[in-house]
């Protein structure tokens, strides 16, 4: 069982469709794959047309660090054939709550550990490096970094892997999987530019070949409450998704 975080601190870049859509083009190659959302704006949970559950990651995390028994697969349900831990808003109290807990960095790692029979966990997290990405990343063997070709998401990424560092002090074996380029449009002049400069400035086999390219249907597939491939197989989101669940296993099985 490989642990992906999808993350960085630019918010909008295209984190939760990567997660959402990644993980469906997986399920459709017959792996076993676990969405965890731990953005307290839900996101993920919510574009996946979830909307009534009895437990949430808060509820487990917030057992968990309290010292209670539970598990994750309390809180576990299906949306569009994917296996989901659902979040709520409640989740932004978890910030505040876990800064005086013993241990807090480790809490969601902790509850991942006994988890078995998934090939793959992806953990979508908010855009920001607060105590719930530090436990994502902590948690993770990879990082996966879905990025638009613009300046600002740019500087972004840059101080994503910055902080990076600090984190791989608590997890010695967190690697970067690589950047995703997403929205891109080869038409525009800065998105040609800055997917040069990115093979420039990380090493190139760190930066995905597959783009994901601007594509209204992925919006749209997130409106009506599910991923790429069952909203429209045809679109160019399907396209690339599957492009990059393709690249995506070979880089983990290389
Ligand atoms: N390739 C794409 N083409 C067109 N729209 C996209 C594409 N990828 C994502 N979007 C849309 O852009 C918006 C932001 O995407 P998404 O929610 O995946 O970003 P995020 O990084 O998870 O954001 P946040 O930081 O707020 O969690 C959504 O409305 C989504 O549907
Ligand atoms: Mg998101």
């Amino acid at each position: 069982m490989k642990i992906i975080a999808i993350a960085n601190f630019k918010g909008g870049v295209g984190k939760t469709t990567t997660a959402i859509n990644l993980a469906a083009g997986l399920k459709n190659k017959g792996k076993k794959v676990l969405l965890i959302d731990i953005d307290p704006q839900a996101n993920l949970t919510q574009s996946l047309g979830i909307e009534e559950f009895k437990h949430d990651i808060y509820s487990v995390v917030r057992k968990e660090a309290m010292g209670e028994e539970t598990n994750l697969s309390e809180a576990l349900v299906k949306a569009s054939g994917l296996d989901v831990i659902p979040a709520s808003l409640d989740l932004a109290s978890a910030e505040l709550e876990l800064a005086s807990v013993y241990g807090r960095e480790h809490i969601l790692s902790q509850l991942i550990g006994p988890l078995t029979g998934y090939d793959f966990v992806f953990i979508d997290c908010p855009p920001s490096m607060g105590m719930l990405t530090i436990n994502a990343l902590v948690a993770s063997d990879y990082i996966l970094i879905p990025l638009q070709a613009e300046f600002l998401p740019l500087k972004g990424a840059r101080s994503f892997l910055k902080h990076f560092k600090l984190i791989q002090k608590l997890n010695k074996n967190v690697k970067l999987l690589g950047l995703v380029l997403t929205k891109y449009d080869e038409r525009k002049k800065m998105n040609r530019q800055i997917k040069k400069e990115l093979a420039v400035e990380f090493l190139p086999e760190k930066v995905f070949a597959t783009q994901i390219r601007v594509n209204i249907a992925l919006a749209t597939a997130q409106e009506r409450g599910t991923h790429i491939f069952d909203h429209n197989p045809h679109s160019n989101g399907a396209v690339d998704y599957a492009d990059l669940t393709d690249e995506f296993l070979e880089r983990m099985n290389p």
